[in-house]
């Protein structure tokens, strides 16, 4: 039997014994077992494929396969056969990160080769290797892997999740990669083929505080302006900022092709929740610039190892650009399909505390708080559960702060974060709660917030609540949403 065939009847195995307490109805998840990273966003044949870094054996993170879904709305996903395994001479012990290409007509991964020279030190290399396949479902590594065997010479050996995209006759390539010193850099590939790279050389750099290795990086023009998306490891924590382990941010600025000078600003965090890392965008046949990101985060409590499986990605999101050169992301049009039952709730009632009734799971929110003439000290969304278990949203109108607390719903270490929203006149919450995730999106995506949530089986209902004063709510709507697994 070969390596894919033994991957897919492990995970067949796996899937049987998966306990549903946690699963999400709505979100990109294996069958069964550990996955990370989404890689290899594509349109190709018309379809939405998504791959993630998968390892089909156990729920913990190990040798690296890519995992497989495919969509025709970006919302209803169906599994396929697992894509790659590692275990030949380019990818020894890992198919890690990386994207895909329709090469005219084929499909093409590009993904980065994971070689121990000594697992116990953690001593490994890595290199950059294509895999192609013409139905979209089974691929081929080609014979001329690796296509880039090694790193420049003043590099670390830190050298991953190559993004490709293609900008006139050439393909470009960014590659995540460390100085000898240990800092953080991306840096840049031109190719007529695919197959042989030239190495131009470094995108962006950072410095002793942005880290020591930028993860998953993505390029791509937006509006005029060229964002950088990176995953940097080992940025400290500053109050508010930077307070999961590892980070996703983007720098934004300008790209000139020609001398591959990359004017940009600092360094700003994408989603201020716990659960967000090593995005990854698409540009779709519609010119939509889409990113998902992996929503767990590395080291944290993953209570779903018990259950058989660990790791989702995010909803897909539509990333704009805003005033100030804001990224902005806000879920892709198409998740209204998710939409079952709609309660149109509370319509300009001026209340400091109202419960509504639901036991439902998997959830849409909008919420729209008047904030002219308010004289609450905050305002908010409480999802309540049994037993105390809470998750509450509050913006606080003097600080001009939105915080996420967690710590009554499965993160009871560590569990709040925080991130500054100007809402002056309004604030608009648009909340999905799936069994065990709760994305946030505020005004209009002037701040994200993702989390993973732990709580009992048991919801009791959504609560709006105003302290200090009364608030006018000028909407309250909620659906229940679709399981889209069942
Ligand atoms: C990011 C990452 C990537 C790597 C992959 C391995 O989460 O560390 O840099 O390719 O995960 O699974």
């Amino acid at each position: 039997m070969n390596k894919l065939q033994q991957a897919q009847e492990a995970l067949d195995t796996a899937r049987e014994g998966v306990n549903n307490r946690y699963r999400l109805g709505y979100h990109i998840m294996a069958p069964a077992n550990w996955i990370n990273d989404p890689n290899g966003l594509v349109q190709y044949k018309g379809e939405y494929h998504v791959f993630y870094q998968h390892h089909p054996y156990d729920e913990n993170w190990g040798p690296m396969h890519w995992g497989h879904v495919k969509s025709k709305d970006l919302v209803h996903w169906e599994h396929l056969p697992i894509a790659l395994a590692p275990g030949d001479a380019c990818d020894t012990n890992g198919c890690f990160s990386g994207s895909a290409v329709d090469n005219d007509g084929e499909l093409t991964l590009i993904y980065t080769g994971h070689h121990y020279v000594d697992k116990e030190k953690d001593l490994f290399y890595q290199n950059q290797n294509l895999a192609v396949s013409t139905d979209g479902l089974t691929f081929h590594k080609v014979a001329e892997n690796p296509v880039i065997p090694k790193p420049p010479t003043d590099s670390s050996h830190h050298f991953r999740d190559p993004k490709v995209w293609k900008h006139k006759d050439s393909w470009y390539m960014v590659v995540g990669n460390s100085t000898k010193e240990n800092v953080g850099r991306v840096i840049l590939y031109r190719s007529p083929d695919l197959r042989k790279w030239s190495y131009i050389g470094v995108l962006a750099q950072g410095n002793e505080k942005l880290g020591f290795m930028w993860e998953c990086p993505d390029f791509f023009e937006l509006d005029g302006k060229y964002v950088l998306m990176i995953s940097p490891q080992g940025i400290k924590k500053d109050g508010d900022l930077y307070n999961n382990l590892f980070q996703t941010g983007y720098l934004i600025g300008d790209y000139n092709y020609e001398t591959n000078e990359f004017m940009h600003g600092s360094f700003n965090e994408l989603d201020n929740g716990h659960d967000f890392y090593a995005v990854q965008t698409l540009l779709d046949e519609k010119g939509r610039r889409i990113a998902i990101g992996w929503m767990d985060m590395w080291e944290s409590d993953m209570p779903t190892k018990e259950d058989g499986w660990c790791g989702a990605l995010t909803l897909p999101r539509e990333v704009t650009l805003g005033e100030n050169d804001k990224v902005l992301m806000n879920p892709v049009e198409e998740l209204n399909l998710l939409r079952e039952v709609e309660h149109n709730t509370l319509t300009n009632v001026i209340s400091n505390s109202h419960l509504i009734e639901t036991n439902d799971d998997l959830l849409e929110i909008k919420a729209v708080f008047d904030l002219t003439n308010c004289n609450a000290q905050s305002v908010g969304i409480r999802i309540r559960g049994v037993n105390q278990e809470e998750t509450v949203l509050t913006y606080h109108l003097d600080k001009q702060t939105l915080k996420l607390d967690c710590s009554k719903s499965g993160k009871a270490e560590d569990g709040v974060r925080n991130t500054i929203l100007r809402a002056n006149q309004e604030l608009s919450l648009r909340i999905f709660i799936d069994r065990s995730s709760i994305e946030v999106f505020a005004n209009e995506g002037q701040a994200t917030m993702t989390s993973r949530i732990y709580p009992s089986e048991d919801r009791l209902g959504i609560e709006v609540f105003a302290d200090g004063e009364d608030v006018r709510v000028k909407e309250l709507t909620y659906w229940k949403l679709k399981d889209i697994w069942k």
